[in-house]
């Protein structure tokens, strides 16, 4: 029983002191190696975008293992937290729930449906139950884990129904979501067995973040159609719903990355010995870029088949315009994800067969992770970023190539579907990515560009990326959270949590 005077503590409890990130992906993830375990780094957009910001001010990430076995962990967490300069708590997924929430729910129903791909979902019943299963499995840790004057920021679509779970458990915590992908139009949405659940379990957070203003626009569109009498007000940035007494605020934030540390280290000696390595080793042909994790949204094949009219059409590229193509890994263990990778590998063999001549290939193509540096010396040496996703939340590449061009004479080629497009569109070459001669033309076109032309797009778009960026952007979602910057919240080793309310928690 607390001896805290009651108004006292309702004060403390109403006080936000600590970020608590949840994803179903942690920026570690383990797996098997030999007898022991072996700690990687994971991959995706979501965890380059909330790692600065817990860095610079601590916190705590929840997030899955990466395994499905109980991990003997010892010092190694202490250690990545270390590191990193938050804490990290892993939740470990049985078997059953990996395959029906992980493999089966977040990428058969709303991977593929958020990106309007509905024919390759598969809306398997029992896949529901074990979202729910899982989203309430994270409710439990949140409650063991966190504080009441914790944050619990939710991110992405493994976990929409957290803060339902949460409440259902009587856990009382103030709670924000993120979707990092799209959110689709109400005639795909409402394909969903689920709709109105799903659509009622993103109401009970406090404060619901999209990508975009059309994102936020279709949620608000299939909300309309499910509950026509819940009213939308509010102008601008933030829009309030009123749910059950509630206030529930809804935001377009596009998310952005740490544009300092991008163009500072790719300005350091690390990336500069490796991009001076790599111009040697190119033979004076330029470089045009894909870097994507291997996904069915990518447009990998269609940005192949482009490249490959664009060398059909232009044999002035041959021998100066290489496709340099890096593919990290991602769902391996997923059928679709292998066929792609057969696909894509298939194009990458027709088109150097048809193409390389003396020493020069027309597409050089890396399946694995890249470390930091080597993928900030790839951005720097290439002339040509070729973003071209049927369908993407933001797409940081875009914003990380941009921030790396230290020399602002690079050209991005940017899909229209990309939720980047919505900042970048007047001075990238935006392209329709199933438009196979129209983006054959950007890349010839970017190939062929002025270069004071060059330089006056890639100043612009470095500008707007360093004014937008990944703190501008949590400093948005807090304002409109609870009025907070990140500034306002302790560092990691000021924080000292408030142990009366730890114990009570216990208790
Ligand atoms: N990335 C990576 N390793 C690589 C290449 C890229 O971790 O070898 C990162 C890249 O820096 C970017 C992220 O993967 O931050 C991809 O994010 P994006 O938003 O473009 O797409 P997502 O993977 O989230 O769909
Ligand atoms: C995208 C999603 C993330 C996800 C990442 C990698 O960026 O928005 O939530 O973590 O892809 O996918 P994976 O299935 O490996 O977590």
């Amino acid at each position: 029983m607390s001896t805290h005077p009651k108004s006292e503590r309702t004060k403390k409890e109403n006080r936000i002191e600590r970020l608590v990130a949840v994803s179903n992906r942690l920026p570690i993830a383990v797996q098997r190696k030999g007898g022991g375990w072996q700690v990687q780094a994971g991959s995706g957009g979501l965890i380059t975008a909330i790692t600065p910001v817990l860095k610079n001010r601590g916190g705590l990430w929840i997030g899955w293992s990466g395994t499905t076995e109980e991990v003997d962990w010892g010092e190694e967490l202490n250690i990545a937290s270390q590191k990193s300069g938050y804490r990290i708590h892993p939740v470990t997924l049985t078997p059953e729930e990996l395959e029906n929430f992980y493999f089966g729910f977040a990428n058969e129903v709303i991977w593929p449906l958020f990106h309007d791909l509905t024919t390759r979902c598969n809306f398997n019943p029992k896949y529901w139950y074990f979202y729910l299963q899982v989203n309430d499995k994270y409710a439990e840790t949140i409650g063991k884990y966190s504080l009441p004057s914790d944050y619990i920021w939710v991110q992405d679509y493994h976990l929409i129904a957290v803060a339902q779970m949460l409440r259902k458990r009587r856990i009382a915590r103030r709670t924000g979501f993120f979707l990092h992908i799209p959110f689709p139009s109400p005639d795909v949405f409402m394909r969903l067995p689920w709709r109105a659940q799903l659509l009622r379990a993103l109401l009970e957070y406090d404060l619901i973040g999209f990508q975009t203003v059309r994102d936020r626009r279709n949620f608000i569109n299939c909300l309309q159609y499910i509950a026509p009498n819940l009213k939308t007000s509010g102008r601008g940035d933030v829009l309030t719903i009123q749910v059950d007494g509630r206030t529930v605020r809804v935001g377009a934030f596009p998310i952005s990355i740490d544009y300092e540390n991008f163009a500072s280290t790719s300005a350091g000696s690390a990336v500069q010995t490796k991009l001076h390595w790599l111009r040697e080793s190119m033979g004076g042909s330029q470089i045009v870029l894909g870097v994507d994790r291997l996904d069915y949204t990518k447009g990998l094949p269609e940005r192949l088949k482009s490249f490959r009219l664009a060398l059909e059409r232009h044999p002035d590229l041959h021998r100066k315009l290489t496709l340099v193509q890096v593919l990290v890994p991602s769902r391996t263990d997923v059928p679709e994800y292998q066929q792609l990778k057969s696909e894509v590998e298939r194009l990458v063999g027709e088109i150097n067969g048809q193409f390389t001549y003396g020493g020069w290939a027309p597409v050089l193509y890396m399946f694995r992770n890249l470390g930091y540096e080597e993928l900030l010396a790839y951005y720097r040496a290439a002339q040509i970023a070729l973003v071209t996703p049927i369908k993407d939340g933001m797409n940081l590449v875009a914003k990380e190539y941009c921030a790396c061009n230290l020399e602002e004479e690079g050209v991005l080629i940017l899909s229209e579907f990309a939720g980047a497009a919505a900042q970048l569109q007047k001075n990238a070459l935006l392209v329709n990515p199933h438009d196979i001669e129209g983006v054959a033309d950007a890349i010839y076109r970017a190939f062929t560009m002025d270069p004071e032309e060059k330089k006056a797009r890639m100043k612009r778009l470095r500008e707007s990326i360093k004014k937008n960026n990944i703190f501008s952007w949590v400093d948005a979602y807090l304002a409109a959270a609870f009025s907070k910057k990140l500034d306002d919240f302790p560092t990691e080793e000021e924080y000292v949590p408030d142990i009366r309310l730890e114990r009570e928690q216990d208790s």
